[in-house]
């Protein structure tokens, strides 16, 4: 993943994949022209990486020159093309290709028709390394595509964002989903989680799905999902991952702007781990860390007592189960744990202090993600 300016692009087209669109554009062109001298020109800025590599596989003698021609503003084409450069040179009866970097709405390419309205060449070729055809609103010929590619805005191999990203060897595409902290938080019983999750979302403004209230909510609401997980506790058997995921999918869908999601009381296997991973990569995403409390089992036993003698909990009241629900905690978790250390993405938090302590600690990890 890469940053320009403010905006995130992921990986799109290699070096190679360019290499061997630019190739096929080569071959095609010189079959069609065979011993002919063309005039190849190259419509500035964004062509200029596409022409170099072009001109230089070119099997045959041919000319090379350029015109410029400017039209993006940010993200977006828009109608007021400026002319920068226009041609230098006569061209009566000659054999012209336009090399565009790529073709958008056509709104360039309608210019450089205009350009040659009355300049008398022998035929006028249209080659273009990247087209969008979703974009393109224009009834000029293209003769000749590197490759086709959906409606998104890219960077790379002389393509730009404001200026920057033409110097990149391989094509970047705009993330859809921008910058986003997604945690998973754990804690065991106790550790104050809930409070600690209050104060993130807060904080870094994220969201906080727990899974618990996002099944409650499924169940009450009898939406179709919570229908069907519910078929699957009525015959007392275990909600399918797919199920939950396709929850927690609604519920990170319904939030498409926040900055991030805390996750909480999801994942708790392998399983459901990697599924989550793939949710996140669907939205151009991912989990950036486990962040765990780490509190002492007998610190742990001593506040849920405490809790006990005011909550009116009952399994906050017996320390045999308060012990047992502790040590079901780790033993769950440590595969999770086993997870996100092998991503490097495990973060242990030290639970035990004042809850300003601990909202320092957190904030200290998350601040250098
Ligand atoms: P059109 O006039 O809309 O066809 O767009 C053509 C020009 O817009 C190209 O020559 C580029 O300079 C710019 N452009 C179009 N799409 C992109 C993109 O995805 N990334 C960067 N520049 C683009
Ligand atoms: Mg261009």
């Amino acid at each position: 993943m890469i940053k320009l300016h403010d905006l995130y692009f992921k990986p799109f087209i290699s070096e190679q994949e360019i290499d061997a669109a630019v190739q096929k554009m080569v071959d095609a062109i010189a079959l069609e022209l065979g011993d002919e001298i063309p005039v190849f020109i190259g419509v500035l800025n964004g062509s200029f990486m596409l022409v170099s590599d072009f001109v230089k596989k070119y099997p045959k003698p041919c000319e090379v020159t350029f015109i410029k021609l400017a039209s993006y503003e940010g993200v977006k084409s828009t109608e007021d093309i400026q002319r920068l450069i226009g041609l230098t040179q006569d061209l009566t009866g000659r054999t012209v290709v336009i090399l565009e970097d790529i073709i958008d709405s056509g709104n360039t390419l309608e210019e450089v028709h205009r350009i040659f309205k009355n300049e008398n060449v022998k035929q006028l070729l249209i080659a273009t390394l990247f087209y969008k055809p979703e974009a393109y609103n224009k009834d000029f010929k293209i003769h000749y595509v590197g490759m086709e590619i959906p409606n998104k805005f890219i960077v790379g191999y002389g393509l730009d964002y404001d200026g920057l990203g033409r110097d990149l060897p391989d094509v970047y595409q705009l993330k859809t989903t921008q910058h986003m902290t997604n945690l998973v938080l754990f804690g065991p019983p106790g550790a104050g989680k809930g409070t600690q999750a209050n104060f993130l979302k807060e904080k870094y403004d994220l969201v906080h799905i727990s899974t618990g209230d996002v099944f409650r909510y499924n169940i009450k609401n009898e939406t179709a999902l919570g229908m069907l997980a519910k078929s699957f506790m009525d015959k007392g058997e275990l909600v399918p991952d797919q199920v939950t995921i396709d929850m927690l999918n609604k519920e990170v869908e319904k939030n498409a702007d926040a900055k991030g999601f805390i996750f909480d009381g999801f994942p708790r296997t392998n399983a459901q781990a990697k599924a989550l991973d793939e949710l996140m990569d669907s939205k151009d995403s991912q989990i950036n860390a486990m962040v765990a409390l780490e509190v002492d089992d007998e610190v742990l036993v001593q506040r849920l007592l405490e809790r006990g003698k005011t909550s009116g909990r009952s399994d906050d009241a017996d320390e045999g189960i308060i012990r047992n629900r502790i040590k079901e905690y780790y033993t769950k978790t440590a595969i999770l744990k086993e997870f996100y250390s092998d991503q490097n993405k495990y973060f242990g938090v030290d639970g035990v202090g004042s809850v300003e302590d601990i909202t320092v600690r957190l904030s200290a990890v998350i601040d250098k993600l």
